[in-house]
């Protein structure tokens, strides 16, 4: 079993990408194959300045490595490793239905957004496509804004294999249900794009402050606290033990604790949870030369699997290189 996954290194790490998909592939690791890429080509359909590149790439590689990812279990690799990748993309775009890509709601939302309407942005789901066919990947841990765009790689994949015989694996989906709902702190979704993310590796003092800024109701100190649905229940059920969780939720019922209290509380479990990893962050940012030889690592691997696969494509279509 081969799992693949792409993160865009568009910024610092917050809670929502940690569910969703961090934590998943931490997981997988364990139980299969897996090959993780951080999306540099990706990441220049959205608001990545020039030059800032280079260097959001290594603190999110970094920010992969301090939350258990292993280099030297998975493949972790940048995207550009392989540039083969277009080559690729645009065999794929040769057999792509204009209408499939109109349809598909992430384009529409970033350009509702105030994204530029680039080829880039309108032409990302046949890139992503390319990465995941590229890796013969059978399975795509993703969150549910994602799902739309592996539907549209499986159609990419078996327009495909129609026209040119069984070149391709289906690739599936695993859609973590919960993911999608990690609270941001005005209760939205948490997403970069709505700036109400809490970043894991952030200071503690901008963390605490942050969380200390969650949006809640006017319940009084003494009233029992709406525990369902509500920001603070959202993020405290994802930390901590079962203990702790209880704990927690009898504050909430049982009333005499006030929101303030409640959000420090919350505070203190969110360090917690991450003070192994934040420490771990720390030691492997002191050794650049490690990382850099980590990353060649997995560079070289992925290249070796995506060579076998473009060979087996130029083949079917008639290319060389
Ligand atoms: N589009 C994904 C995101 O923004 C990142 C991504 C790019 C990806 N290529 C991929 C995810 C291939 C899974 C597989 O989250």
């Amino acid at each position: 079993m081969r799992y693949l996954s792409g993160i865009q290194p568009t910024g610092r790490l917050h809670l929502g990408n940690y569910f969703g998909m961090i934590r998943p592939a931490v997981e997988m690791q364990a139980q299969g194959e897996a090959y993780y890429f951080l999306a540099d080509y990706h990441a220049l359909t959205g608001a990545t300045e020039p030059g800032q590149l280079p260097a959001r790439v290594e603190e999110t590689f970094l920010d992969l490595l301090a939350c258990g990812v292993d280099p030297t279990k998975a493949v972790v690799f940048r995207q550009s490793a392989v540039p083969e990748v277009h080559e690729l993309a645009w065999y794929l775009s040769t057999v792509t239905p204009m209408g499939l890509l109109e349809r598909c709601h992430s384009y529409k939302d970033k350009v509702a957004r105030g994204l530029a309407a680039s080829h880039g942005l309108f032409a990302y789901p046949v890139l992503m496509a390319a990465d995941i066919l590229m890796y013969d990947a059978d399975r795509v841990p993703v969150g549910q804004d994602q799902k739309q765009h592996l539907e549209v790689a499986r159609d990419i994949a078996g327009k495909f294999n129609e026209k040119y015989g069984q070149v391709f694996k289906l690739p599936e989906s695993i859609i973590r249900e919960d993911a999608g709902v990690v609270p941001g702190v005005d209760g939205q979704k948490m997403s970069k794009s709505y700036h109400n993310t809490l970043e894991i590796f952030a200071e503690e003092k901008e963390l605490r402050k942050k969380i200390m800024g969650i949006k809640t109701d006017s319940t009084s100190v003494e009233a029992p606290k709406i525990v369902e649905g509500s920001t603070l229940w959202g993020l405290v059920r994802l930390m901590g033990t079962d203990g702790e969780r209880a704990e927690y939720r009898k504050k909430m019922e049982k009333g005499g604790t006030g929101y303030g209290d409640l959000k420090k509380n919350l505070a203190d479990l969110v360090l917690k949870e991450f003070a192994g990893m934040r420490k771990r962050r720390a030691e492997l940012a002191a050794d650049p030369a490690q990382l850099a030889r980590w990353m060649a690592q997995g560079a070289e691997k992925a290249r070796a699997t995506s060579y076998q696969v473009i060979t087996r494509v130029r083949s079917a279509v008639g290319t060389k290189s």
